[in-house]
């Protein structure tokens, strides 16, 4: 298996190589290649079409996970915002809960999730709270700053609480 998973790949914007061969990318939806508003493109076309809350690979698969959700609950489910990034139901919090927990499960033992996160409509910290978990450090990008890239690291059960050597 490739040590990559990009959990919801979306038209892969972030990705310097949009074909990374070390990378698995899914996605629950595809959207064929089109101009959908003028002079917009967008096209999602996940290798493997999933629900990341039930991802089709074993126990720790990857050595890297990156898990960029959708982050808006508001726009309209034609907009151009919801075709690019789609959007969150009511029930995001247990759906964003639910998608950390599964990228863990595939992710081995010290492997590195990194999240994104965008503050437009809700904060990050009701994020951290559904998800109970905090990251290692972070940043924050974007025109508004608002935009945050974490870092989580998997460790494995028999290592929680013990200190790690240098
Ligand atoms: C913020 S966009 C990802 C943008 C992407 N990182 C990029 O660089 O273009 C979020 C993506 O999550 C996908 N998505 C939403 N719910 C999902 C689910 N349950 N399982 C897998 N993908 C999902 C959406 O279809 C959307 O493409």
């Amino acid at each position: 298996m490739k040590p990559i998973l990009d959990a919801c790949c979306g038209s892969r914007m972030f990705w310097f190589d949009k074909q990374n061969p070390a990378a698995v990318y899914v996605d629950n939806r595809v959207v064929p290649h089109h101009e959908y508003y003028k002079n917009r493109y967008v096209e999602v076309a996940p290798d493997i079409v999933a629900d990341f809350t039930d991802l089709p690979f074993g126990d720790k698969t990857f050595k890297l996970v990156v898990f960029d959700p959708p982050h808006l609950k508001w726009a309209g489910p034609t907009s151009w915002m919801a075709l690019k990034y789609g959007r969150l139901e009511d029930n995001w919090p247990d759906m964003i809960r639910d998608g950390f927990n599964e990228c863990m499960r595939v992710l081995d033992d010290y492997g590195t999730l990194i999240f994104k996160w965008s503050e437009v409509e809700i904060p990050l910290r009701k994020v951290l709270k559904a998800i109970d978990a905090s990251p290692l450090f972070g940043h924050r990008s974007g025109k508004h700053n608002n935009t945050h890239w974490m870092a989580f690291m998997k460790f494995p059960i028999e290592a929680e609480g013990k200190p790690h050597e240098a």
